[in-house]
């Protein structure tokens, strides 16, 4: 049996889980490609920790990225450290080395997916990145090379456990937003400092990658427009709950004929749409072609061994390129992107608001709404006191800049106290 040496940067959750996963899996993977995984070196920052964590006695551990580098025997470089210029940097000297990589950092692929990309292929090795995406879920490659006979018009992905831990526990539980991110923190779900999760920034990089994929368009995080979920209170999610709807954190890409819009913000969405019924820390990425229709993939987004089987399953297919010779072939078409603008860009929406409890307050609100050519679909009046009340308003498709207009015009109003929240509508 033929043998590849491969190196792993990074030994964390994801590192370790490749690990445990060659070793749990090893002879069904030897099997299909007849050839045994090695892996021969890991990089970490402190030998000393890793030398602890019971890690097979052939793999050798280092501290330093030349031990790997100047390595002739190793032909693949496993990058599992993430952030973006460390790691970017190492993967353009694996590629002009000649080394194949596989990443897991979708920091890194949001940002710079396209050179990296060119690079490899100038250098003739592959770069593969499919635990980028929503971890074990297969969607990465099945973007580029299942929907590919499809226009895609439309990509939504629940892309972040955190946050979907944190609204279906708020949901199911009643709980409170802050507590609802202590547990998913205390679940190890959310990092330490959960930024990334509940900003959005995190489904942001993950849906400018599949859109680059699906539309075969350059876009970066920097296209997409990110809400997070820090301002959905548990008054929203009754709301939603007596409309019908659930609240989750979508990240959408649609390509239209004017122009491509990419938005992570959290969404009411029907009860009874597949998306709705997506609960915990699982993801599910609903991808709409042009001939193949409405396809949902489902499953779970982090965690080590779910990671690890993307991260595997890239190695083995650099290793099926290597037996077939086809290493480094792959040609991506990209096309430069047009966005369309932010404020144009339609939905219903949901506002929540706190206003004074006093005669001619409707009529000022809805006239501030019909001079921007808002429709209202329906108006409920909710708790109130002799001085204040809560009032919830449906408005149809509207764009984005004529609501967020309309809510400055509403909140200069003397009789709105706040527009608590506004939150778009996901017909779909
Ligand atoms: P992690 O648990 O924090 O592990 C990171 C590992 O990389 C540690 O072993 C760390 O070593 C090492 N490392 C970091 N910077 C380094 C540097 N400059 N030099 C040498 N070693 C370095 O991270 P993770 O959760 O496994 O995530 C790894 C990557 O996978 C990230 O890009 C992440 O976005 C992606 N990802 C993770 C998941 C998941 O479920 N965790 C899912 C999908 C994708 P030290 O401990 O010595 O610093
Ligand atoms: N922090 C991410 C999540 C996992 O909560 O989904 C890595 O992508």
């Amino acid at each position: 049996m033929k043998q590849v040496s491969i190196a792993l940067l990074g030994c964390g959750t994801v590192g370790k889980g490749v690990i445990d996963l060659l070793a749990m899996n090893g002879p069904i993977i030897e099997e299909q490609l007849d050839t045994k995984i090695h892996i021969k070196r890991v990089l970490v920052r402190d030998v000393q920790k890793y030398a602890q964590i019971g890690l097979p006695a052939e793999i050798e551990l280092t501290d330093k990225f030349s031990d790997i580098i100047d390595d002739d025997e190793i032909e693949i470089v496993v990058e599992v450290m993430g952030s973006a210029d460390f790691a970017k940097g190492c993967i353009e000297q694996c590629f002009k080395k000649g080394k194949n990589v596989v990443s897991a950092n979708k920091d890194l692929i949001a940002d710079y997916g396209i050179p990296l990309l060119k690079l490899s292929k100038q250098h003739n090795v592959d770069f593969q990145f499919e635990a980028s995406v929503a971890g074990g879920i297969p969607i990465v490659r099945t973007m580029y090379s299942s929907f590919n006979s499809n226009t895609i018009e439309e990509i939504i992905g629940i892309m972040n456990g955190t946050t979907n831990y944190i609204l279906s526990n708020m949901t199911e539980t009643g709980m409170s937003y802050e507590k609802a991110l202590k547990e998913a923190q205390e679940k190890g779900y959310a990092e330490a400092d959960p930024t990334n999760d509940v900003s959005g920034y995190d489904a942001a990089r993950k849906i400018a990658i599949l859109a680059t994929l699906g539309f075969h368009s350059a876009v970066t995080f920097n296209d997409v427009h990110v809400e997070g979920i820090e301002s959905i209170s548990q008054e929203d999610i009754q709301h939603a709950r007596e409309m019908g709807y659930v609240i989750k954190l979508l990240a959408i890409a649609r390509q239209d004929k004017d122009g491509i819009s990419l938005n992570v913000h959290p969404s009411f969405i029907r009860k009874g749409h597949p998306l709705a019924n997506v609960g915990g820390a699982y993801n599910a990425v609903y991808v709409r072609g042009n001939c193949v229709g409405d396809v949902m993939l489902y499953g779970q987004g982090a965690g080590a061994l779910p990671t690890a089987s993307a991260v595997v399953s890239d190695v083995m297919n650099v290793i099926l390129h290597f037996n077939i010779n086809i290493t480094g072939q792959r040609d991506f078409v990209w096309h430069k992107a047009v966005l369309k603008p932010q404020q144009d860009i339609c939905a219903p929406y949901y506002l929540r608001m706190v206003v004074a409890n006093a005669p001619g307050v409707l009529s000022s609100i809805s006239h501030v709404l019909a001079e921007n050519n808002i429709s209202i679909r329906s108006l409920i009046q909710k708790d109130e006191t002799a001085e204040i009340a809560e009032i919830v308003i449906l408005v149809d498709s509207s764009a984005s800049g004529l609501v967020q207009d309309s809510i400055k015009k509403m909140e200069a109003l003397p009789c709105v106290r706040k527009v608590a929240n506004a939150i778009r509508v996901i017909e779909v």
